[in-house]
Order: C-alpha cells, then structure tokens, then sequence
C-alpha cells in the first residue's frame, strides 16, 4: 500500500530533510522546491539507476550535458515560440488566472464567479536577457525540456563519436516552464529536472522502435519499486498529439493526487531535425517543418546503399525526475502497526535508491572505544563507494531506528561490547525488523548484496 494522500508525503519530506518550499524565510517562490540533505541523495541515486541503464548497460547511447540557456533561433525552428502555451483564463471579479483545461463548471477555481475571460494564449517559456544591454532583441529562453540542446549537438556527437543509427543520446538537466498553475508538491513545477533520450532511427523502423522503448521504460519503473498495476499505459489521441508527434505514450502514474503523467514516449519523427538543419529541400523530410534559413548544419545522415541523405526519425522516452522521485516515494511509504499498540512509519525504497546505505549505531554514545570502533566500520563501508553511510551517535537504539525505518535506510548496525572482543556486530533490517548477528567482515557482502536488490 503507497501513502494515502500527499499531505503524508510533504510533511515526511520536510520533517526528515528531504524536499523543502524554496525560500521559505521569504514565503516562498511558488512552483518551486529545494532538495535537503535526503532528498538530494535520492534523487541522484534515481538519476544514477537512469544514466546507468539508460547509457552504461548500453553500446548505442552516448551522454550529453548542454547548456540551460538557449539561443532564441532554437526555440524558433523548434515551435516553442510558436506553440508552446497553455490556453488561460482569468477571472474578472477576484483576477485569479487559471489554466482553461482545469476549469470545472465553467467557474473560477477561487471565487466560483462566472465571470471569465475567453481563453488566450500564454508562453510557457522562461526568457532572460543576455550580456549588459537589456533591449528587445538581447534575450534568450531557459530551455522548456532538455531534448532541443540534444537535437542541436546532434552533428557534434556524430562527428567525434562515428556513430550510426540507430543511436541515441541521453540527458538529465533542468527545465523551466513558467506553468500558470503549478502544484500538487513537486508534480508540477516551474523549476524541474527531466531525464531524457533522444533515440534516432530509420524512417520506417521508427514504429518498432517506439514500442521497444515503452517496454523499456515500464520495466525500469518496476526496477525502480514502482508496481506495474499502478502505471497504465495511455495512447496519447491523436487530437492532443503535441506539434512535433506522430504517436506519444503516457505512463500514467497513481500518484496520491490521482493518475497522472509520470513519462512520455514520444515519436516525434523527423520533425526536430529536419526544422535545425540547412538545405532542408534536399534531405526528403516527411513531415512539415519551418524554413530554416539560420541553421548551418546538415543533420542528417547518408544511406551508405542509395547515397541519400536523410533525417534520422526520434523516439523519445521523457520522465520527470522530480514525479519520478514522488513517485518512488509515494511507493515506499507505509505506516505500520507494531505490538504494544505501537505503529511506525517506513519508507521501503529500494536499496540503490536509499538515501543513506547504512547507520552504524555505538551502544555507547560516550564510550570512546565502541565509539571509535563504530567510526572505523562506518569509514571502511564508506570507502566502498556505494553510497552514504553515517555514524548515529545518538545514544538511544530505538530512536534511531525509527529514525532510519522513516527515511528508508536499509539496515542499522549496531556495536556494542562483544563487537571489541569477536568482532561481530547486530545488523537490524529495516523492513523485516529482525536482528542477525554477522562478523564484520562479512558486512561488504552483505550491503553489495543489498544493492543489487
Ligand atoms: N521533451 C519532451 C517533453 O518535454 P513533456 O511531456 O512536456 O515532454 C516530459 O515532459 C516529462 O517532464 C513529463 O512526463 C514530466 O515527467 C516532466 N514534466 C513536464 N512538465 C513538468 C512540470 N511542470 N513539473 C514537473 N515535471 C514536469
């Protein structure tokens, strides 16, 4: 069972350090969240479990980190600057502005007047000015999704990597949409990070390829905890298609809000690169793209048997970081009810995703040698290099255990006065509850086989 509602969520995450409202001090900035000390080590550790599959398990994906800031002529070729917006309403009595789509009964979210604009269009895009002169034309955009600077780097990775297609090329960065009504905690923000692979294929093999990815993607959710029963798979109707699709697949997710988009799989055909390149009359381009007259580079690549060039297809798989971390957070908490009418709350993450591996707890807070003991066990697991591993040296077992059932540390071990004398040492699991007495030596085997869980 996942959390019943997200109040459970926001008030874990701020109670332990993981996600806190950014700026509070000045009441905050909405839209827009800070990861503390826990929740940084999360969602690295998701991002981590994303780029290893998604790049290292993988001969036909190389990486990429472009810039934020993008040239304004990218987001021109690209339609954002065109069609990147949502229809807004806002209300004539109490001037709350609201998203068209989210309205309910024809009544303002706020006040429940009737008395409403038509919908128009609003940008979604963030500008900013670029160097010390503020004129009209001395701007750029905070990229809206990383996949642009992915599409512009596309004869650069070619070029020093001598690839071929069908490839792709991955990414993890912040994106910005100047959403009109963010919420629902981190689900929707104005200041996010997306986890996105460009994949390109041939024309004709893209259909394939796209039902490759969405199995793909279902599958490292599961690996990631996120039950299979809660994702469905919605095909996008061709209607609500985005400009640059010929066929998208949601992975709809039960958040605590409701079902919700949590990744997109998109075939955005030829559509990118053919609007980013030059000669563009010369490349056989399927789709309907801008005349580019700024690009200067030809993103496309030559059939080795017809000697023609032509544009790659793009499959796309787009997630979320911040859903994908609300989402396995969401699956991980559960309150249980102990004996002695005790209950406790634990976040059963996924051991490669846990923010900290491993508490090494002295029975003696001011025992120097169980002390010292403990901070050399904790020294020797942390130079393994699988993640945090912290010393709690606070003098009360149970405290700390409860402590680490609520922020999904794996296992507790504890060091006490038999340790100094044979070496072994109590480790606690923090799912089962049970206690195992193990030599310490044995403690690498047994977190690197955690990890592999
Ligand atoms: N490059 C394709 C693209 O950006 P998208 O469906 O707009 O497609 C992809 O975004 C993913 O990025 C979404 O599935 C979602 O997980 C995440 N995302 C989009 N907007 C977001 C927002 N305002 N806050 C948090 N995550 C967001």
């Amino acid at each position: 069972m996942p959390a019943q509602s997200m109040d459970q969520l926001v008030s874990l995450c701020k109670r332990r350090g993981f996600i806190f409202q950014t700026n509070e001090i000045y009441g905050g900035l909405q839209g827009v969240y800070d990861y503390g000390p826990l929740g940084v080590e999360l969602k690295e550790n998701l991002k981590k479990a994303w780029w290893t599959t998604m790049v290292y398990s993988r001969d036909d994906v190389e990486g990429l980190d472009a810039s934020i800031l993008t040239n304004k002529k990218v987001l021109k070729y690209s339609g954002h600057e065109e069609t990147f917006t949502d229809p807004l309403v806002d209300c004539k009595d109490c001037k709350n502005r609201m998203r068209a789509d989210h309205i309910k009964d024809s009544k303002c979210s706020h006040c429940g007047s009737i008395n409403l604009t038509e919908p128009r269009p609003f940008n979604l895009m963030f500008k900013t000015n670029i160097g010390p002169v503020s004129d009209d034309e001395s701007y750029a955009y905070l990229r809206p999704e990383t996949a642009q600077q992915i599409f512009t780097n596309f004869k650069n990775v070619i070029d020093s990597t001598s690839k071929t297609i069908p490839f792709g090329i991955a990414q993890i960065g912040k994106a910005f949409r100047n959403e009109i009504t963010p919420r629902n905690f981190i689900f929707r923000v104005r200041e996010f990070e997306q986890m996105e692979l460009e994949f390109f294929v041939k024309k004709g093999e893209d259909e394939g390829w796209h039902e490759y990815w969405i199995e793909e993607r279902v599958s490292w959710w599961e690996q990631q905890g996120v039950e299979k029963d809660r994702i469905e798979i919605l095909r996008v109707p061709k209607e609500e298609l985005s400009h640059y699709s010929k066929a998208t697949v949601d992975l709809m997710y039960k958040f605590p809000h409701g079902v919700e988009e949590l990744e997109g799989i998109a075939n955005r055909t030829d559509f990118d690169l053919g609007s980013h390149s030059k000669n563009q009359q010369d490349l056989n381009i399927t789709t309907e793209v801008v005349n580019n007259k700024d690009s200067n580079a030809k993103l496309a690549v030559q059939n080795l048997e017809s000697k023609e060039w032509e544009v790659p297809y793009v499959i796309e798989p787009s997630a979320g970081v911040d859903r994908g971390v609300l989402a396995v957070l969401n699956e991980a908490y559960k309150e249980e009810s102990l004996e002695n009418n005790k209950s406790r709350v634990v976040l059963a993450l996924k051991p490669h995703l846990s923010p900290i591996k491993a508490a090494v707890i002295p029975i003696k807070k001011n025992n120097p040698t169980i002390v010292d003991f403990s901070k050399e066990i904790k020294d020797k697991l942390q130079k393994l290099g699988l993640g945090r591993v912290v010393l709690e040296n606070t003098g009360n077992i149970g405290k700390s255990y409860r402590k680490h059932d609520e922020i999904g540390t794996p296992i507790c071990i504890t060091i006490d006065f038999d340790t100094i004398e044979d070496e072994t040492v109590t480790v606690r699991d923090r799912d089962s509850m049970k206690q195992n007495r193990i030599k310490t030596e044995d403690l690498e085997g047994l977190l690197r086989s955690l990890l592999q869980q």
